[in-house]
């Protein structure tokens, strides 16, 4: 399996929401509501992408544009434009190819991605076309911890190995959310699609009666300051942070070697009522000032969603449910559709805006 299959299509798409509905007709309930699904009362789900639609742009006229364009810096590497696909897991869920196919879409499009530790297909076939195309986006791993240093050692040199530029560590889901929308349709993963990349057994649960699964089990096993430091200690990579919502816990983390952060709230997956992300940002780049690298995800559907974000202080967005409706819908071919849709989305903002690069987008370029 090296070549994604080419797919039509579906008829009548303008933007990435109108491949929703292709994306429905084609997934089974179950499928479905692990992908849409939010935790609990799906509110910060939700609010994500209210609060994108609430920031209005205060666009400038008559300034020379030309010669723009939507490149941007990251780590020291020149980003054709600043979306990155988000680590969505197990995504042979969704479509045959799986991340197979994100792989191909992502490369074709410039983009970057992050694959997800819980990837359904191997990481150096997903890594492929992305290394194959000088300008490709940024390709870093997403790692939850496992209390296994010695699989963890050799999961993060096969990431090297594999060329990987970042590692990616999530720290707002040490356990799952209170999905509810999940044990109703009763959903469970399927027997045959599995987290590949992660071999070896996960240590049984070894609890005494009266204890908790989860305090005396689960707790002790998640990841605290120590295994950033170790983190840091086992790999020269950069590390970022994915779903740190307090400027105290960033500040600890830059304290403790840490590259850049991920604003998130796990698309409103893990815990609920949390802010939206366009809420969250914000106060993070004012606290950590303007060259700490900060990315946001969470509800961004459309250009203008992306060009709000940098106007937030943002330096790359992550695209999330969006691009595996696509890849649902029509594989390869689907994502990287998706992908030119939003791209095109940013460029005709950003020249009805006003903004002849992405340094133009700043707070005077939304409307309060
Ligand atoms: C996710 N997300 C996620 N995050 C992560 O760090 N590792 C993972 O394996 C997954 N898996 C995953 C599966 C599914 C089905 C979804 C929808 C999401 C969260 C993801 O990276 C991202 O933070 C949100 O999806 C962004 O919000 P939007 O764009 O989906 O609104
Ligand atoms: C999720 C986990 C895999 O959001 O991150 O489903």
């Amino acid at each position: 399996m090296s070549a994604p299959r080419i797919e039509a299509l579906p008829e009548g798409v303008a933007n990435l929401a109108d491949f929703e509905a292709a994306a429905r007709a084609r997934l089974d309930d179950k499928a479905w509501a692990y992908l849409v699904g939010g935790a609990a009362d799906e509110i910060t789900r939700d609010a994500n992408r209210s609060a994108w639609d609430r920031i209005r742009l205060h666009p400038r006229v008559l300034r020379d544009l030309s010669g723009g364009h939507t490149r941007t810096t990251l780590l020291g590497r020149t980003l054709q434009w600043p979306v990155l696909l988000a680590p969505i897991a197990y995504q042979r869920l969704f479509h045959a190819d799986g991340e197979l196919a994100i792989g191909h879409a992502a490369a074709a499009q410039c983009a970057g991605l992050i694959l997800s530790a819980q990837s359904s297909v191997e990481m150096e076939a997903v890594a492929a076309p992305m290394h194959a195309e000088p300008e490709a986006g940024p390709l870093w791993f997403q790692l939850y911890w496992r209390d296994d240093r010695e699989f963890m050692q050799a999961l993060i040199q096969r990431v090297e190995a594999a060329g990987y530029q970042a590692l990616v560590l999530t720290v707002d889901a040490p356990v799952h959310g209170a999905r509810d929308r999940e044990r109703r349709a009763g959903f469970q993963l399927p027997d045959d699609i599995r987290a590949v990349n992660l071999g070896g057994r996960k240590k049984p649960l070894d609890l005494r009666p009266g204890q908790s699964a989860l305090f005396d089990g689960l707790m002790p096993r998640a990841a605290t300051w120590r295994e950033i430091d170790w983190l840091r200690e086992h790999s020269k990579l950069p590390l970022l942070l994915k779903g740190v919502a307090h400027a105290d816990d960033a500040r600890e983390a830059l304290a403790r070697g840490v590259t850049g952060f991920v604003v998130s709230n796990h698309g409103g997956r893990a815990l609920d009522t949390l802010p939206a992300t366009a809420e969250l940002l914000p106060p993070l780049r004012a606290a950590l000032g303007p060259e700490v690298p900060l990315l946001v995800d969470g509800g961004i559907r459309r250009g203008t969603d992306v060009l709000k974000a940098i106007a937030l202080g943002a330096d790359a967005v992550l695209l999330g449910r969006p691009y595996v409706h696509a890849l649902a819908a029509a594989g390869a071919l689907g994502v990287a559709h998706a992908l030119r849709l939003l791209r095109d989305e940013l460029e005709i903002a950003m020249a009805l805006s006003g903004c002849r690069t992405l340094a133009d987008a700043g707070p005077p370029l939304l409307f309060d």
